[in-house]
């Protein structure tokens, strides 16, 4: 049976590590990180996960202000409200929940966000960074970061000589967590819904990274005796053994047969997930503390 990791406990590290990094800021400076976060709409799922992004910031002695916009909200005053946020100095984060309302570009916003605020880690400037290998100078993409932490803990942060495999080609998780895996000397390969033979290539992964949105779809024959499975997916299926009409969270990966083949595996929920907000929230005292002139602890 693998060890399984706990994505709380973790995240709980670093949400530590965070807090005070903040302090440091606030003892040096006065100043407190500040966030804001924007959402569009009444999406349920996103509404939740903003909530809760505003909560952990106020853990961390932040500054959190969210502004909530109506779903037919238009592209320039969403952007004007960007504007403003780069333009003020007690803001040092700005995140825009996405999936926006289909009648506004999401690329077109993001974009307008100014780089050093960008804790999303989607501008192109990041993007470019992190594909140069410059992993100290930019805001990295909040997922694969947390991901990241959990290659690092199990292998160190040389993986030279390890085959890693992603599934999923996304803007906010595959392309960066490709980068991220490649930096770190490990030899990737980036597969997706064209890929043929998926299995086959996913059994030759040290390091198997799904993100893909298919629940269980990684089953314990596609996972190479002794490897690393992380596992980003969130899916809600049926649970009709829990009753009528109930549901559960499971990932991308099949757990309990793949736990039987992997070393190293991460849970859903309690993998992952966690790890995605304690990272946005290490992006912003990052971004916090350089605008000050600080140097920012590495994460
Ligand atoms: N929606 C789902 N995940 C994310 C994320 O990491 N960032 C943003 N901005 N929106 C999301």
């Amino acid at each position: 049976m693998a060890k399984v990791i706990d994505g709380k406990a973790v995240a709980a590290e670093v949400i530590e590590q965070v807090s005070a990094a903040s302090a440091e800021l606030e003892a040096k400076t006065g100043a407190r990180p500040g966030l804001a976060v924007v959402i569009v709409g009444k999406d349920p799922a996103s509404h939740v996960y903003v909530a809760s992004k505003s909560r952990m910031a106020k853990q961390c002695g932040f500054k959190s202000v969210q502004h909530t916009l109506s779903e037919s909200t238009t592209q320039a005053e969403l952007e004007s409200l960007v504007a403003d946020l780069n333009a003020d100095p007690e803001i040092h984060g700005i995140l825009v929940q996405l999936p926006l309302p289909g009648h506004l570009d999401s690329d077109r916003v993001i974009q307008s966000i100014r780089p050093e605020k960008d804790v999303d880690g989607l501008h192109v400037v990041n993007a470019g960074k992190l594909m140069t290998g410059d992993l100290d100078g930019g805001l990295i993409s909040c997922t694969p970061a947390g991901a990241m932490l959990f290659v690092r803990q199990t292998h160190g942060a040389d993986l030279s000589g390890l085959n890693a495999v992603v599934i999923g080609r996304s803007n906010l998780f595959g392309k960066p967590m490709a980068a991220l895996l490649l930096a770190a000397n490990a030899t990737i390969t980036v597969a997706h819904s064209r890929t043929r033979d998926l299995p086959g290539i996913c059994r030759n992964a040290d390091i198997l990274v799904a993100a893909v949105g298919r629940p269980q779809m990684v089953k314990a024959d596609w996972v190479k005796p002794g490897a690393t499975v992380i596992d980003v997916g969130i899916n809600r299926i049926d649970a009709p053994e829990r009753g009528e009409g109930k549901t559960r969270l499971v990932g991308d990966v099949a757990f309990d047969e793949c736990a039987e083949k992997a070393a190293v595996i991460t849970p859903v929920p309690g993998g992952v997930g966690p790890m995605t907000i304690a990272m946005l929230m290490a992006n912003t005292v990052t971004a916090a503390m350089r605008s000050h002139g600080l140097t920012p602890p590495s994460f």
